[in-house]
């Protein structure tokens, strides 16, 4: 044996930019190993891609998302930050999801009414009947849960709590649909771009009468809460309205839709989690927390810097973007014990998967009820879900992590 020096190891670099973006195989695969490299590596890291910084550390991301002083609206952004070229559909206002107070307050005190746990409860048969009729209507013993389930669900709740016009339904899931792969999707083409538009505009008709109606008639519906809101003397305006309903697609239909989706594909491969449901329902809930937390339908949100703060080390300076990822912080070992192990049983599912502070989830509760009613029925339908062979394939969202589609068999 010859004695020669033996080089340093060179550390490796940890993955930022693109590599933590679906749009790379491996990440979009599983980005769960990436990230632990990430928050091992540099628990806060500068990502020139995105010109901010990102923070893969629990107790850090908690932190930031719960820092009532730091802003989400894009526009107080440093320009050269991807937060910044963030728009919107079309021109249109920006939604309570990037206002600061007192616009976000004003905003979300008139809808939050409707979205209250105790309102929420009261949908819940609605929702397990919904579910329930979808799954009646498939006779195929293999099928894909994503476009016979997942996806319609969320997208009839929100427009039977709108209030539209039952025979306008079908509609408005095509142009919901349209309107929502093309506001997620950065690769859109211009023909899907036109598609989006058009159905944009199409909803936007359905919306405005539908808010006319209800100023001439109110009912129980969202719409007509919105309508006869007021809160200090203050009340909406029409195009408000509208920003609410899009806001309201856009948040809440694709995230179900995947947390189903995601949930059903955890617990249809861990089967010995699956058998402990049959035998405990009671465990429903605390298993949906625990999908929410191992595979999160959101992956990553974020916040700006209002003053000079310290991460990690890491100098932030006023105005920089503070990306924070949810899906490592939900993964975090410092936190979990043994973090990438699926247990419907874990004593503690806490996780942030609904964000956090002033702009934490509205409609978690909504969410959560649907998540779980859809689970039930599938499970009560069926005795042994099992997936149907293949690769499960996961849309290219940045910031989202969701299923294209997820075949199911029905009987073995
Ligand atoms: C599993 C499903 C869902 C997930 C994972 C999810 C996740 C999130 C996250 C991460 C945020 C940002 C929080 C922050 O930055 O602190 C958010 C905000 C929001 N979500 Fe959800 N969401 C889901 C379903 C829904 C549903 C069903 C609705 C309503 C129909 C909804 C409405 C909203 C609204 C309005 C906001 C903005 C709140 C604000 O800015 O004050 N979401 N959601």
């Amino acid at each position: 044996m010859s004695d020669l020096p033996v080089e340093p190891a060179v550390p490796e670099p940890t993955p930022t930019g693109f590599a933590l973006t679906p749009f790379d195989q491996t990440f979009q695969r599983d980005p769960y190993p990436v990230l632990h490299k990430v928050r091992a590596g540099a628990p806060a890291q500068w990502d020139e891609m995105t010109h901010g910084w990102l923070v893969t550390t629990h107790d850090e991301v908690r932190e930031i998302l719960r820092d009532k002083a730091f802003w989400s609206d894009p526009r107080k952004a440093d320009p050269d930050s991807l937060i910044a070229r963030f728009q919107l559909a079309g021109d249109q206002a920006p939604s309570m999801l990037f206002l600061d107070d007192p616009d976000h307050r004003r905003l979300r005190s008139l809808v939050n009414k409707a979205f209250t746990p105790k309102a929420v409860e009261t949908m819940r048969p609605r929702i397990a009947a919904i579910a329930n009729e979808l799954l009646d209507a498939i006779e195929d013993t293999e099928f894909d849960l994503m476009d016979r389930i997942a996806a319609p669900l969320p997208v009839i709740v929100i427009a039977e709590m709108l209030g539209i016009d039952a025979r306008q339904q079908d509609d408005f899931k095509t142009w919901s649909n349209a309107v929502v792969s093309a506001f997620f999707n950065v690769m859109r083409s211009a023909e899907e771009a036109e598609i989006a538009a058009n159905a944009q505009a199409a909803l936007d008709v359905c919306f405005r009468k539908a808010i006319s109606s209800c100023r001439a008639t109110p009912g129980q519906d969202l719409i007509s809460a919105m309508v006869q809101a007021t809160e200090g003397g203050d009340s909406m305006n029409d195009d408000e309205i509208v920003m609410q309903c899009n806001l309201l697609l856009i948040a809440g239909n694709v995230t179900t839709t995947d947390l189903i989706g995601n949930g059903m594909r955890a617990l249809l491969e861990h089967p010995n989690e699956l058998a402990k449901l049959r035998v405990r329902p009671d465990l429903l809930e605390n298993a949906v927390e625990e999908m929410l937390r191992y595979d999160s339908p959101v992956i990553g949100s974020g916040r700006i810097a209002n003053r000079p703060v310290e991460v990690h080390g890491c100098p932030v300076h006023p105005k920089q973007s503070i990306g924070v990822s949810l899906a490592a912080a939900n993964r975090d070992p410092s936190v979990y014990p043994d973090p990438d192990r699926f247990d419907i049983e874990r004593a503690d599912t806490h996780h942030q998967s609904f964000g956090g502070g002033r702009h934490f989830c509205l409609g978690a509760p909504l969410a959560r009820a649907e998540a779980q009613e859809t689970i039930r029925a599938v499970l009560d339908r069926y005795p042994v879900p099992l997936p149907a062979p293949g690769e499960a394939r996961y849309r290219a969202i940045p910031g989202f992590r969701g299923l294209t589609e997820y075949r199911i068999r029905t009987r073995a």
